[in-house]
C-alpha cells in the first residue's frame, strides 16, 4: 500500500505522540502496547483522504485529530471484541486480555473510548458538535452489532439479511463514520458527506465478508489472529450461513455434529471440507464482490472538489487485501 505510507506514518506518529501517564502502569501499558501493535490503519485513512479532497492537501494535519478518534475507537472495539470473542491473538501479538487479564482489557479499552472522544473535542464547538452526534451514533450502532454477533453465536440459524445488517452494524458504519468525519472537518454539505458514508456502509459490508474468509483461508502470519476463530467458537459468519442454507439434512447434521467437536483442529477441518463441497467460498466473494461494486457505484456520485484517486486505489487495495 505504497501511496498510503505517508498516511499511515502521520497516523502512527500521532498515535505514538500520545501522551499517556506512566502510573497506573497496569491501565497505560495495554495502550502502549495496542498503539504500537501496528494495523492497517483503513479508518482513520478514509477520513484523512476524504478530508483533503474538500480542503486541500495543506489542511490535512486539521482532520488528524478527527482521523485519531476513529482509530482509537477502533481499537477499544478491538480490545473489548477479543474479550468476547476469547481470541488469543490480535495483530500478530497477545491480545490485552491474554498479555493482561480481562479487568484490565476492560478498563484500558474504557480508557481508549474517552480518549475517542477527547481528540473530538479538540475542534471548535460547532464542528465538534456535529463530530461528535456522528461518533455517538456510531459508536451505539457497533455495540448493537456485537451483541447481535453474540446473540447470533446461540441460534442455530441466522438468515443472509440478518447477518448483513448485524456486519453492517459491528464493521460498517464506522467506515462510513470515518468518511464522513473527514466531510465534517473539510466542511463538506450534508449532500457530499451523505454520498460518502453510503460508499462507507457498503465498503464496510464487503470489508467484513472478507474478514470472514481470511479468519479461515487467510495466512495466519499475515492476518495476525487465530486460524479459524470464527469456527472454534460457533460463529454465524456468512460462510456459515451459506453453508447452513446449501446444506442437505445430511450435511447439516455433520455440521450440527461438528460445532459440537471439542477437538479444535478436527472440528476446523471437518467444517473446511464440509464448505468446500458446499462452494461456500466462492459464493462469499460473489456476496462481497457484490457490495464492493455497490460501494464504487457510491464512490462514483459524490460530488468532491478534487480528484478522487486516493479513495479509488485504497477500494482497489482492500478488495484484494490478504490481511
Ligand atoms: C478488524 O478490523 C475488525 C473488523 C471490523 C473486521 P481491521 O481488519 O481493520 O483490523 P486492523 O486495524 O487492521 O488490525
Ligand atoms: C469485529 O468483528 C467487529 C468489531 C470489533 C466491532 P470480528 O470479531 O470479526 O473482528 P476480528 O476478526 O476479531 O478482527
Ligand atoms: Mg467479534
Ligand atoms: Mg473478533
Ligand atoms: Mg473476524
Amino acid at each position: 500500500m505504497d501511496f498510503l505510507q505517508a498516511y499511515t506514518v502521520r497516523i502512527n506518529e500521532g498515535l505514538e505522540g500520545i501522551n499517556l501517564p506512566s502510573k497506573p502502569s497496569n491501565l497505560y501499558d495495554p495502550l502502549r502496547y495496542f498503539f504500537t501493535l501496528g494495523g492497517k490503519r483503513v479508518r482513520p485513512i478514509l477520513t484523512l483522504l476524504a478530508a483533503e479532497k474538500f480542503i486541500g492537501t495543506d489542511s490535512e494535519t486539521d482532520a488528524l485529530n478527527a482521523a485519531l478518534a476513529v482509530e482509537i475507537f477502533h481499537n477499544f472495539s478491538l480490545v473489548h471484541d477479543d474479550i468476547m470473542d476469547e481470541a488469543p491473538v490480535r495483530r500478530g501479538q497477545q491480545t490485552v486480555h491474554k498479555k493482561w487479564n480481562t479487568n484490565i482489557a476492560i478498563l484500558s479499552g474504557d480508557v481508549m473510548l474517552v480518549k475517542a472522544y477527547q481528540y473530538l473535542n479538540s475542534y471548535p464547538a460547532a464542528t465538534a458538535k456535529k463530530l461528535i452526534d456522528v461518533f455517538n451514533k456510531t459508536a451505539i450502532e457497533v455495540c448493537e452489532g456485537q451483541q447481535l454477533d453474540m446473540d447470533f453465536e446461540k441460534r442455530s440459524t441466522v438468515g443472509q439479511e440478518e447477518y448483513i445488517e448485524m456486519i453492517s452494524l459491528k464493521t460498517s458504519v464506522l467506515l462510513g463514520c470515518a468518511l464522513q468525519f473527514g466531510a465534517i472537518v473539510g466542511g463538506a454539505d450534508t449532500n457530499a458527506q451523505n454520498a460518502l458514508y453510503g460508499y462507507g456502509l457498503n465498503m464496510g459490508v464487503g470489508f467484513q465478508i472478507q474478514d470472514d474468509l481470511l479468519d479461515l483461508y487467510g495466512n495466519p502470519e499475515l492476518v495476525g489472529k487465530q486460524v479459524g476463530g470464527d469456527i472454534i467458537t460457533n460463529k454465524n459468519t456468512l460462510l456459515m450461513v451459506i453453508a447452513k442454507r446449501e446444506a442437505n439434512e445430511e450435511q447439516l447434521n455433520t455440521l450440527e455434529t461438528l460445532l459440537k467437536e471439542t477437538n479444535n483442529v478436527k472440528k476446523i477441518e471437518g467444517v473446511l471440507s464440509l464448505f468446500k463441497i458446499l462452494n461456500v467460498e466462492e459464493k462469499c466473494r460473489e456476496l462481497m464482490n457484490l457490495f464492493y461494486n455497490k460501494a464504487e457505484v457510491h464512490l462514483d456520485k459524490v460530488e468532491l472538489k478534487s480528484d478522487k484517486s486516493g479513495l479509488w486505489s485504497l477500494t482497489e487495495l482492500l478488495k484484494s487485501r490478504s490481511y
